[in-house]
């Protein structure tokens, strides 16, 4: 084979429990990841020019929006890559194309999808036939939020996120999501979380798992799941980014079944009851002040796939 291409989904949060800051700089989380249709592309190939003076990992990124995304060993991508090589104990050489539609920077775990892409078809382009858990391990070390795009579907995280166990759903959930100018910085928002609580002067919980979101994901309930979702970054995104209240209220006010930020945002995402509603509330929220863009999408989908 001398290209893989891998479809890798976004993920949108349905219970993010933030706990306290731990020694090494995380947090204890319970994170309920949902795979959703919004997905990027990276195609793994072979270098064609032979010129071994090259630096074995290369990366180009096509996409709206994507001068953020760095092109260098910062990658997660490229650092995802070179982990994978160094498991399999030999330099390897790939020139890594990403497509991306997953917005950048966005609390949707764009980067961290492209990672788990890059794993699965890096994998596959140099034939190492590593087994999935062995993927998962080096996913874990490239960011909290890589294993999960690896397995995709509806799954809680505990630890910082990495830890996985897959839950049952019933049935397909309908959303929509309503992207930001601009993106937010994950260790910022986790920063401003720790700051609203010691200004408040309310100690961190301990993260627990929302017996009722369980039952409604079972139930394939969208009603219930809606009253179900919560985020407690949501008050941090919202201080650093005060205009994203007008988002979440014009979601609400237009019927949404839930509408909170999508992990450390900006980017809100909205529960509708059918596909034809995710569009119908598109169409209303896509002019509010502060909205870019609105994408319906449907969940839960596969992880990480080597597409075609
Ligand atoms: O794991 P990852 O590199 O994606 O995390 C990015 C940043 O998000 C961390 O450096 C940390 O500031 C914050 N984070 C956290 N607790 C977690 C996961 C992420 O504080 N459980």
């Amino acid at each position: 084979m001398s290209a893989i291409t891998v479809r890798v989904p976004a993920k949108v949060n349905l219970q993010l429990a933030v706990g306290p800051l731990r020694e090494d700089g995380y947090h204890d989380l319970v994170n309920v990841f949902h795979a959703v249709s919004l997905f990027d592309e990276v195609t793994a190939a072979e270098p064609a020019d032979g010129d071994l003076s090259a630096a074995p990992l290369r990366v180009r990124v096509e996409g709206d929006h994507t001068g953020e995304v760095p092109v260098s060993d910062d990658n997660l991508a490229v650092r995802a890559a070179m982990a994978l090589a160094d498991r399999a104990g030999r330099s390897y050489r790939a020139d890594l194309l990403i497509r991306k539609s997953i917005p950048v920077a966005g609390g949707m775990a764009g980067g961290s999808a492209d990672a788990a892409a890059a794993l699965v078809a890096c994998n596959e382009l140099w034939g190492l036939g590593l087994p999935v858990e062995d993927l998962m391990e080096i996913a874990a070390d490239i960011g909290s939020d890589v294993p999960f795009a690896l397995l995709g579907g509806t799954a809680v995280g505990t630890g910082r996120g990495e830890r996985l166990a897959p839950l049952e759903t019933a049935g397909i959930f309908h959303w929509v999501f309503a992207l930001a100018d601009g993106g937010l910085s994950t260790p910022r928002v986790y920063g401003e979380c720790d700051r609203l609580r010691e200004e408040a002067g309310v100690a961190a919980p301990t993260p627990a798992v929302s017996e009722a979101l369980l039952a409604a994901l079972r139930e394939g309930d969208a009603k219930a799941l809606g009253q179900a979702l919560s985020n407690d970054l949501q008050p941090a995104a919202l201080a650093l980014r005060p205009s994203l209240a007008d988002t979440l209220a014009a979601g609400r006010a237009h019927g949404a079944l839930g509408a909170l930020v999508s992990g450390s945002g900006p980017t809100c995402a909205f529960l509708a009851e059918s596909a034809e509603r995710a569009h119908e509330l598109a169409g209303l929220i896509k002019d509010v002040d502060g909205c870019r863009a609105v994408v319906t999408a449907h969940g839960p989908v596969p992880g990480a796939t080597v597409a075609g």
